[in-house]
């Protein structure tokens, strides 16, 4: 196995000394630029994607062709463990995910099996490979999953939603069902994710895009309780090295101290939160990741350039911060933009680490 050229973004995340502030981006490979574009209408559609491992490698990889990024991210979706329950998920255009067969009650949930990774789930395992081997080492690999809640939303929804109706009337109207749910779900999650592990992902991430929409006694009880248990089942050594675990609540900026205190090595912070006070409020337990609002990079390179001097200050002098967008990249942003934010933390970030 090939030795890593640049390992910024593993040793802030485990809060050593790096030289300046590592960056990637949350969807960095996406819409936004032409190439994937391209690759995606020659898949035919989104899973089809997902499922070659040769073109989701190559979309892994072109971000990193045109951006002095720190790190890849696999290229898959949150949603291949409810489609590998049989959940039959699909992409309308312009509507985003949808389940043939949602999960509405017990019956159903009660029928659901914790999948293989390598059986039901070897397409990902694949693209892991593919995609590391294919690094030759210049950065690491991330793999990723969605948090139990956020997977629950979409399986019992049935695809978005902007209420929350049905997985909230659930959650409160049949705990007993919920928790089910959630618990073959974080039995999943931490297979699927120790699995990414073995194939080659050198750092995980937990994608809890939902559970700010959860009052604070709920997110513990139907969250964190679950992220806790996958947290408590992951591999955290592999190659000799520390694989590190980062944590994102979307609006979760008010329980950074519970998020810490599962023993993650970071945590994902999104814009509606100051770093600084992020920052005082998880002391010296975890790393930072965040946490530009990704409609910032509308403005000008001049604009985007300023603040990032901004989050930077926020942040602070030190190590563990992380630099990326607050959420995913969204696909109408010039990729141009992308370049200065990205130039910006290059040039602005090594005052902070002297
Ligand atoms: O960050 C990366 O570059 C890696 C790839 C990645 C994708 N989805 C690719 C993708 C990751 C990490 C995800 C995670 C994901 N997927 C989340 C959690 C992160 C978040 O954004 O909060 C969620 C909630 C999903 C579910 C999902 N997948 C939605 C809601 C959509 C539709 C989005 C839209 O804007 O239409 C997807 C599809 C999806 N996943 C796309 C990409 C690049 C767009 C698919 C396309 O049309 O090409």
């Amino acid at each position: 196995m090939s030795t890593l050229q640049n390992d910024l973004y593993l040793r802030a995340l485990l809060r050593e000394p790096t030289e300046r502030t590592p960056i990637w981006m949350m969807r960095q490979a996406g819409r936004y630029l032409p190439e994937y574009r391209a690759v995606r209408q020659q898949a035919g559609d989104f899973m089809a994607l997902c499922k070659n491992a040769e073109l989701a490698c190559e979309v892994t990889l072109q971000p990193l062709r045109r951006f002095p990024l720190d790190a890849a991210i696999l290229f898959s979706d949150i949603l291949t463990i409810p489609d590998a329950m049989g959940l039959g998920l699909y992409f309308e255009a312009g509507e985003g995910p949808k389940f043939e067969r949602p999960v509405r009650d017990i019956k159903a949930i009660e029928k659901l099996g914790v999948p293989d990774p390598e059986q039901e789930l070897g397409y990902v395992m694949n693209a892991v490979r593919t995609i590391r081997h294919e690094l030759h080492g210049k950065v690491p690999l991330i793999g990723f999953s969605g948090s139990p809640w956020t997977l629950a939303t979409y399986m019992v929804e049935g695809g978005s939603t902007k209420n929350f109706s049905l997985v909230k009337k659930m959650m409160f109207a049949e705990p007993q069902a919920m928790h089910l749910l959630l618990d073959k779900l974080a039995q999943s999650v931490t297979s699927y994710l120790n699995a990414q592990i073995a194939a080659g992902a050198q750092a995980v991430m937990i994608f809890d895009t939902w559970g700010g929409v959860l009052s604070p006694r709920d997110y513990r009880e139907f969250s964190l309780r679950y992220m806790q248990q996958i947290v408590d089942g992951l591999t955290r050594e592999a190659d000799g090295r520390r694989v590190p675990v980062t944590l994102f609540t979307k609006n979760g900026g008010a329980w950074l101290a519970d998020m810490a205190a599962t023993g993650v090595d970071a945590l994902g912070v999104d814009w509606t939160t100051d770093l600084a006070d992020a920052r005082s409020r998880v002391e010296d337990k975890v790393a930072l990741q965040g946490n530009m609002d990704p409609s910032m990079l509308y403005a000008s390179p001049q604009r985007i350039e300023e603040e990032v001097a901004t989050i930077l200050a926020s942040y602070g002098h030190g190590h563990g911060h992380i630099f990326n967008l607050g959420h995913g990249i969204h696909p109408e942003v010039d990729p141009e933009h992308a370049g200065a934010f990205i130039e910006a933390v290059h040039k602005l970030s090594p005052a902070y680490h002297r």
